[in-house]
């Protein structure tokens, strides 16, 4: 697949270097080109280029940027770009506010979720939430003594949790099908349980598991 990443933290780049590794062709998408000399010298044959130029370039988008800027970066992408296109949505709600004992604090409800904002705002990109209720470390093929982690996905559009439930198993999870949309309003909470044992006791290496 082309796959477009938008934001260059630890997110884009760790999910831009898994589909490198996985074959896929990438763009990763910056508000500074010229800033990601030293990513593209690393990460042959993979490419730079704007936002907009990520997001066209894409069969698949991958959205990793902060919360708060998350609408502000779709907008840069541009509604057309992303029209009929799978998005990886990886981001949290995270408030400008500090943790409380190791609670970080959200933006949102719990009747309001940031993938449901996106997805009233860009009505035709077909948003799925995946890879946010784990530590970038964690996110590609993780080897965990307890096996195979389980991440929580949704979205409206079935096909492109196809699509995004391939890319799991390609980066080796196991994945769980929480349902539509609203069950971002669950699956974005999870990041604040992750968080939890990182900033109380600097524990940042689990993910969950789902057992049946
Ligand atoms: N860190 C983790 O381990 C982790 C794990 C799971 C989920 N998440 C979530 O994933 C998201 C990304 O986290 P992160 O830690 O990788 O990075 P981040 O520090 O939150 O930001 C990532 C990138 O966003 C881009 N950006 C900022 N404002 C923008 C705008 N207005 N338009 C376009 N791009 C903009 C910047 O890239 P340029 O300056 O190059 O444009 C920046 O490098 C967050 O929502 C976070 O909650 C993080």
């Amino acid at each position: 697949m082309k796959v477009g990443v938008i934001g260059t933290g630890d997110v884009g780049k760790t999910l831009a270097g898994g589909f490198l590794k996985h074959g896929h062709e990438v763009m990763i998408g910056t508000r500074t080109p010229a800033g990601l000399a030293e990513w593209t010298a690393q990460n042959r044959p993979g490419r730079v280029g704007t936002v907009s130029e990520a997001a066209k370039f894409a069969d698949l988008v991958v959205l990793a940027v902060k919360g708060t800027v998350a609408l502000e970066a779709l907008q840069a992408a541009g509604a057309a770009n992303l029209a009929d296109k799978p998005v990886i949505d990886a981001t949290n709600p995270i408030a400008d506010a500090p943790p409380v004992n190791g609670v970080l604090r959200y933006f949102t409800t719990l009747d309001d979720s940031l993938m449901e904002r996106l997805q009233r705002e860009f009505a035709r990109a077909r948003f799925v939430k995946a890879f946010n209720s784990v530590g970038n470390a964690c996110m590609v093929n993780p080897q965990f003594k307890s096996g195979r982690p389980t991440m929580f996905i949704c979205g409206n559009d079935d096909a492109a949790k196809k699509i995004v439930t391939g890319v799991l198993e390609q980066f080796g999870w196991e994945t769980a099908d929480m349902g539509k949309a609203e069950a971002a309003r669950a699956i974005e909470p999870l990041c604040m349980l992750w968080c939890i044992p990182g900033f109380v006791r600097n524990d940042w290496r689990h993910a969950f598991k789902l057992l049946t």
